[in-house]
């Protein structure tokens, strides 16, 4: 029923009681009586109604994502609990004939969805209120750098998505024309999400993967002043966190940021030491000397991700002595990788850390990224900082598979990378399913 037919029944109905109460009493002549009567059914019409409201938000069972496919018959909460049979199941079922064929979605039919935004956005069950007071008070900007495919942006999107926060997209300028079309047809049916104002053609290792970030940092700086941190994601990233879980930790930062940043190995030191150029699509060290950085603090190593406070973004884009590290940068390999970590150990920066090596801080304790690295993969029982991969590697980096959720999920980490529908739908769906439920029903009131 809805909430019209169920204000229009009530109504009925407390006319009908009235009716009869005038009949049985006789007082209700009395004029004062009446009023006092009439005052009362008021108050407990809306009182009513309000518990109606309050038990339809937390019952939001068309908000749950398990019914979403019920082709497999996955069961995801063992899946999360880490058992071993269902695990393999899994594995055996993304190796049949009819997964292999089963139906996707494509950017035709992201495009056609989207041309409906009320539906869409019911349809793909993104959740269109905040959850929380604590939510609604505490907004998140994100940077979301994405190439291709466009349902597992769809998913990370519904799976972030809150209407307090905001969300740049940067599409590749090589991305497939479809593609864009279809994310032009996703941003259209948010106020909250919009795609960067400025497109880099992203090559990788090279400088435009940091460009790409700063151009959705500026855009979301200009765009609010509401949000309290910026946090950057690819398209292979997923949360393992719900937002009310991340908003938590970010005001337990107190303003602090949270990054990988530590001590630069020597063997990495030729990418910030030598002049590289992009040379048929790909970058390459042209064995020219640089100049040494424009800083006095050492050059730090860590990754492209990280979770940094609205003041530290003000400071990197206002800065001149940032301004000129960033020019510096800019013939280097693979920059996202030392910039943040870097300027993290900055004095002056607002949230960083000393550069002393007491203030490194591994990926691992960082809040940023939980990351599986091939060779550091092994038995965590005897010292390896993760178990190994269940899924396969791309560059040494584990995409996950379903066997790796429930060690991942026991990490402090915001969100975990890389996740990959086409390698193990499972892993994306399982993880949906868990945040989801976990929004929903273990939201604070
Ligand atoms: C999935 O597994 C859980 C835990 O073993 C069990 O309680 C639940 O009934 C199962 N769900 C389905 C649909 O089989
Ligand atoms: C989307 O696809 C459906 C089913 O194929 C079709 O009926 C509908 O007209 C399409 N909508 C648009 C806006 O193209």
């Amino acid at each position: 029923m809805s909430r019209r037919e169920d204000i229009f029944f009530l109504a009925v109905r407390s006319y009908l009681v009235f009716e009869m109460l005038k009949r049985k009493l006789r007082f209700c002549h009395n004029l004062r009586f009446r009023l006092f009567l009439g005052l009362t059914l008021i108050l407990v019409i809306i009182s009513v109604l309000k518990v109606n409201q309050k038990e339809d938000f937390l019952n939001q069972r068309h908000l749950e994502l398990t019914k979403e496919d019920p082709v497999s018959n996955v069961n995801c909460t063992k899946i999360i609990e880490g058992d071993i049979e269902e695990i393999q199941k899994v594995k055996l079922e993304t190796l049949s004939v009819s997964f292999k064929k089963r139906p996707r979605l494509t950017t035709n039919d992201y495009i056609n969805m989207t041309a409906d935004c009320a539906s869409f956005t019911k349809t793909r069950k993104y959740i269109m209120e905040p959850l929380s007071n604590e939510e609604a008070e505490f907004p998140i900007a994100y940077s979301i750098v994405v190439y291709h495919k466009i349902e597992m942006l769809d998913r990370l999107l519904r799976s972030i998505y809150a209407p307090q926060n905001f969300y740049c997209i940067h599409v590749d300028k090589k991305s497939p024309e479809s593609f864009f079309t279809a994310v032009k047809g996703i941003v259209s049916c948010f106020d909250n999400v919009f795609i960067s104002s400025q497109l880099e053609s992203v090559v990788y290792a090279s400088w435009s993967r940091v460009q790409a970030d700063i151009n959705c940092m500026k855009d979301l700086y200009s765009r609010s002043s509401n949000w309290k941190y910026l946090i950057n994601l690819c398209g292979m990233d997923f949360p393992i966190k719900t937002n009310q879980e991340i908003v938590e930790k970010l005001k337990a930062l107190k303003g602090e940021n949270s990054l990988e940043t530590e001590k630069m190995p020597v063997y990495k030191e030729v990418r910030w030491k030598k002049h590289h150029e992009i040379i048929d699509g790909k970058i390459k060290n042209t064995g020219t000397d640089k100049q040494l950085p424009p800083l006095s603090t050492p050059i730090f190593s860590g990754s492209a991700y990280f979770i940094v406070s609205r003041r530290f973004v003000e400071y990197v884009l206002e800065s001149s002595k940032i301004l000129k590290f960033i020019e510096w940068a800019k013939d280097t390999y693979s920059p996202d990788e030392y910039l943040w970590a870097t300027i993290q150990r900055i004095p002056d920066v607002p949230g960083a850390v000393s550069s002393s090596d007491k203030y490194d801080v591994s990926d691992m304790n960082a809040l940023a990224r939980f990351v599986k690295w091939q060779y550091f993969e092994g038995d965590v029982s005897k010292g390896a900082p993760y178990p190994p991969c269940s899924g396969v590697h791309i560059r040494s980096v584990c995409v996950f598979g379903v066997g790796d959720l429930n060690w991942m999920l026991r990490n402090h980490h915001f969100f975990a990378n890389k996740f990959d529908t086409d390698v193990d739908p499972f892993a994306v769906k399982c993880l949906e399913e868990y945040l989801r439920h976990k929004a929903l029903y273990m939201q604070k009131k």
